[in-house]
């Protein structure tokens, strides 16, 4: 059977080590957790099985190995030591029999975006990025669709628009939406981007370096490598839609907590082909994997065991091979959920509602 592995590693550092380590996760605090996985050795995780192609029939076996560093450790610590703990984690991976390796959440945004750490090893790998751009630009064009957004007359707005990820999602939606504000903290890296973006029958494209003129958005993707949130409660006009793909979160709970007339979803969910268990938990119903997961899931489905997603720079003409491959198989775009809840069709009716009326009263 073809196989593949998936690094994943500690986001939230209390709740993810305690589904692991549950007396850790409870003594320790966040900054014992930070330094201790320092020394920490990868961790093997699970064995994936259940997965089966809709259009072939095939099926992929799978295992997720942790690499121990927090996303907060891999942006102090020294690129060298970082690329040789995700080194270490993918020889794990080579040696239980995988033949593609997957790089989840920050093991994917550290330094070169895994060139380094492919040429490190003797087996392919994917960062996931294109199919998690994919169903990113999806979700945002399905929750527009919900929220009676029309999206050739919308302002949108993407967060990390300098971001590989953010780049390539702003040079999607450029082609559906009325105008597009590239946000991000580098104005010369927002203007040059803002330069090979713009044309015609292009949306109109302005930039700004704060992240406060959201305000003038109804549809918002962030997707920045910020530790801490950046998008807060007073910053959002009513009835706007926020697809956040970054992990950690870029949206500050306090959202979900105090403004009912906006849509905030968590972009990157799928649903999975074939009776998969994970025999993990990892903050997802059964059935369903981070996009950047099935990305990798997808390649050993087709047999594609070579290097797919790397570097900064990812590639138009990848996104849309990857989600053509990955359809064929059976992934889907799954049902919204925010915060790690299912967002209901009853939700989303008060959250438009409510945005109905907070518009009218203003
Ligand atoms: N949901 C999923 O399945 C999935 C999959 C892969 C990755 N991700 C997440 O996606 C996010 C971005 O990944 P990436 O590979 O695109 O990273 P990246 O290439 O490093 O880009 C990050 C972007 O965020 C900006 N940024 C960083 N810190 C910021 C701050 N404090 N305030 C505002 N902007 C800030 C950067 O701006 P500068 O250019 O100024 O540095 C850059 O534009 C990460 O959180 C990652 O974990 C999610």
């Amino acid at each position: 059977m073809d196989t593949f592995a998936f690094i994943i590693h500690p986001i939230d550092p209390k709740r993810d080590v305690s589904r692991k380590y549950p007396i850790l996760g409870r003594l320790l605090t966040e900054r014992q957790i930070d330094f201790f996985s320092t020394f920490f050795p990868p961790v093997y995780i699970s064995e994936i099985d259940g997965i089966t192609s809709q259009a072939t029939g095939k099926q992929v076996q799978g295992w997720f190995i942790a690499c121990p560093y927090t996303p907060r450790r891999m942006l102090e610590l020294p690129e060298r030591t970082v690329y040789r703990k995700i080194i270490e984690t993918g020889h794990a991976a080579e040696k239980l029999g995988a033949q593609i390796l997957g790089l989840g959440a920050f093991t994917s945004v550290v330094g070169d975006a895994g060139v380094t750490i492919a040429s490190a090893l003797d087996i392919p790998v994917t960062t996931g990025d294109s199919y998690t751009v994919a169903i990113a630009v999806q979700a945002i064009r399905e929750a527009a669709r919900l929220m009676d957004i029309p999206l050739n007359q919308a302002t949108a707005a993407v967060v990390g628009a300098t971001g590989s990820i953010g780049s390539i999602c702003a040079e999607l939606l450029a082609d559906d939406v009325a105008e597009l504000i590239l946000i991000g903290r580098r104005e010369d890296v927002l203007e040059a981007l803002r330069d090979r973006l713009q044309g015609p029958g292009k949306a109109v494209i302005t930039t700004s370096t704060h992240v406060d003129d959201i305000a003038r958005a109804r549809l918002i993707l962030t997707v920045t490598s910020a530790v801490h949130e950046v998008i807060h409660p007073e910053q959002l006009q009513p009835g706007s839609v926020v697809c956040d793909v970054a992990r950690p979160r870029d949206v500050s709970v306090m959202v979900a907590a105090t403004r009912n007339d906006i849509l905030v979803i968590d972009g990157g969910m799928v649903d999975v082909p074939g009776p998969v268990d994970f025999h993990f938990n990892f903050g997802f119903p059964p059935g369903k994997a981070y996009a950047c997961m099935a990305e990798t899931i997808t390649l050993a489905l087709e047999g594609r065991f070579e290097d797919y997603t790397l570097g900064k720079r990812i590639s138009r003409q990848r996104v849309e091979e990857i989600a053509a491959l990955s359809a064929k198989h059976g992934f889907r775009l799954s049902g919204f959920r925010s915060f790690e809840r299912a967002v209901t069709d009853q939700q989303i009716e008060i959250v438009r509602r409510n945005a109905h009326q907070s518009r009218r009263s203003r």
